[in-house]
């Protein structure tokens, strides 16, 4: 059984039983978590870009727990040069096993900077996770785009994680629209309410997705998720 914890914003704790797989650890500076960022303890950390609302405090924790961080190239290198013992620089559909399962990256129409210097962070991405026989999609920070179409045939979503609070990212009806495309069987929303520039409204994201027969989950952060 999967265990998902949504720890606001774009972040959550994969787990399986065995292994730990933490995305986007953003808690430091974060308003909205209820988590202290010392209390994690990942085996792995998958980051979708460098902005600080998903970098952040994974140099922290991953120098911490000797975490495997998992990103694009870039990005990857930027963390070994910050101390980060373990890193893994992947690229966009390309792909790895690794011990807790299969990681495919897939494309994210956004930005990447990395650190206080703004440096160029490599092509921002999503994941493919395949974990404990289930598929999990985390689209990253990305507005919509048709590929979703692509992703969705390739793989059977058993759950997407996609963000709905727009300015950044999709909004709610082109996060309903990429559910359309994904066919995902459920679908958690986030990237939404952690700050006033990205106020949505989950509940009508839930209206819109139900009708195309997809379960819609709503989390709290800190709240999590059995994945059966
Ligand atoms: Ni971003
Ligand atoms: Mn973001």
């Amino acid at each position: 059984m999967l265990n998902l914890t949504f720890y606001g914003h774009a972040c959550f704790l994969i787990d399986d039983g065995k292994y730990k797989v933490l995305v986007d650890p953003y808690i430091t500076g974060n308003p909205l978590a209820k988590v202290d960022a010392k209390k994690l303890s990942p085996d792995f950390i998958l980051l979708t870009h460098g902005h600080g609302d998903h970098l952040g405090d994974t140099l922290d924790i991953a120098k911490r727990c000797k975490a495997l961080v998992i990103s694009n190239y870039e990005l990857a290198t930027f963390c070994a040069s910050k101390g980060v013992e373990n890193t893994a620089g992947l690229h966009i559909g390309g792909g790895a096993e690794f011990p807790f399962g299969t990681l495919k990256l897939t494309i994210a129409h956004h930005g990447s900077t990395q650190g206080e210097k703004l440096a160029y962070g490599g092509n921002p991405v999503g994941f493919i996770i395949r974990i404990d026989g289930k598929v999990i999609y985390h689209s990253g920070d990305t507005g919509l785009f048709m590929d979703m179409k692509l992703i969705g045939e390739l793989d059977e979503i058993d759950i997407a994680l996609l963000p709905i609070g727009g300015y950044f990212t999709m909004d709610v009806s082109d996060a309903a629209k990429a559910v359309e495309f994904l066919k995902p069987k459920k679908v958690i929303p986030m990237h939404y309410d952690t700050f006033d520039l990205i106020k949505a409204d989950p509940m009508e994201f839930a209206k819109r997705v139900e009708p195309l027969g997809v379960e819609c989950v709503i989390l709290q952060p800190g709240e999590y998720y059995k994945l059966v």
